[in-house]
């Protein structure tokens, strides 16, 4: 039975926003801590710290009491970008000069790193009962997302990744901290194992469609609205699967341009990433793309039904988010 009717996420995600604004995370140096309130600031979905907000409210009501471990995971996420975007050499996050760009690679390095200790320092208001067991699928979360990222760096090398290293990858460097943010919601209120690993099967199974969304915007959104730069993953030959899947049914005149692309030391990135979008263009990739993503998002959706919640409304406002997901455009 549903003990609240109604259930609020826009004012949920309001109180998320006023409690990361009023957050202090250091003064001195402030070269330090400057690049933290502005990455911070810049916005972002939030989508981790909802997903733990939204799996604690399916069983209780008192989300307010889990504000600051929640933020810990957004701090934790913005940490592994400001450190992803100097590996990517990325210019641009969320509409705003990176910080390596906008500071120096130092800079983003250092501040990144105690931003992982703050993140711990949050954690610390768990209960004490529950933090050590906490912290260790944190931690366990947390090292597969640098395994992830090796990976993907790796991979920038390698000139064959068979699709399923590559959700293998992604699945590291993305989706296991979507499954540890619901896990982390749900074991939070207390609800019982099983539920917290159907929502942290629910988190990986959706961050596999989240990032295959995610290389998607990367060739194919609005420069406007997008806030990073397209064409990168092209550029840096980052093993997407739409590049993975060109390569599978290219026929040896778009393989060729393909390879010799990869290859090629100084090349023109403009060039380059107009004409392996129009390879993929020519091999439809865009809606096979979708079409993958929409199979992991499903997945994920299927594992909802085996759990026991004490607030369906809840449920209804989690399965919307997660659709937003699939149709956003940044
Ligand atoms: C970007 O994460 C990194 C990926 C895992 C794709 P988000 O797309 O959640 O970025 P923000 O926080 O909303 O900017
Ligand atoms: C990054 O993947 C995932 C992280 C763990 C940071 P991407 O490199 O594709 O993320 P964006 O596109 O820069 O946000
Ligand atoms: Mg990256
Ligand atoms: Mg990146
Ligand atoms: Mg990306």
């Amino acid at each position: 039975m549903s003990n609240i009717k109604e259930f609020n996420t826009r004012l949920l995600m309001e109180n998320l926003e006023n409690h990361l604004k009023q957050f202090h995370y250091g003064e001195y140096p402030v070269e330090l801590y400057q690049p933290i309130s502005y990455i911070m600031n810049l916005g972002g979905k939030r989508i981790r710290p909802l997903l733990t907000l939204l799996a604690y409210s399916l069983y209780k009501q008192d989300y307010k009491s889990i504000l600051t471990p929640a933020t810990a995971i957004e701090v934790f996420h913005n940490f592994t970008l400001m450190h992803d975007d100097i590996m990517d050499k990325a210019p641009l996050r969320r509409g705003e000069q990176t910080v390596h760009e906008k500071w120096n690679a130092n800079t983003a390095i250092l501040s990144g790193d105690v931003m992982l200790v703050k993140a711990y320092d949050m954690l610390l208001e768990i209960d004490p009962i529950i933090l050590p067991s906490i912290l260790k699928k944190f931690n366990k979360t947390a090292a597969e997302v640098c395994e992830g990222q090796q990976l993907d760096m790796t991979f920038e090398q390698l000139e064959d990744v068979s699709e399923h290293d590559y959700i293998e990858m992604i699945k590291l460097k993305t989706a296991v901290l979507l499954g540890f943010s619901l896990e982390f919601g749900a074991l939070l209120a207390g609800a019982s194992d099983h539920d917290a690993q159907s929502l942290y099967n629910f988190g990986v199974n959706i961050g596999i469609g989240f990032q295959l969304k995610d290389d998607l915007l990367d060739v194919y959104a609005d420069k406007a609205k997008f806030g990073k730069q397209v064409g990168g993953d092209i550029m840096s030959n980052k093993k997407t699967f739409l590049l993975i899947k060109a390569k599978e049914l290219a026929n040896s005149h778009q393989k060729l341009l393909l390879s010799s692309f990869m290859k090629m030391q100084a090349v023109d990135n403009e060039k380059k990433v107009k004409e392996v979008t129009a390879i993929y263009d020519e091999l439809n990739i865009k809606p096979l793309t979708e079409k993958k993503m929409a199979s992991y998002f499903q997945n994920g959706f299927d594992q909802l039904s085996a759990i026991q919640v004490n607030n369906p409304a809840v449920l209804q406002q989690l399965i919307q988010l997660t659709e937003d997901l699939i149709n956003r455009e940044k």
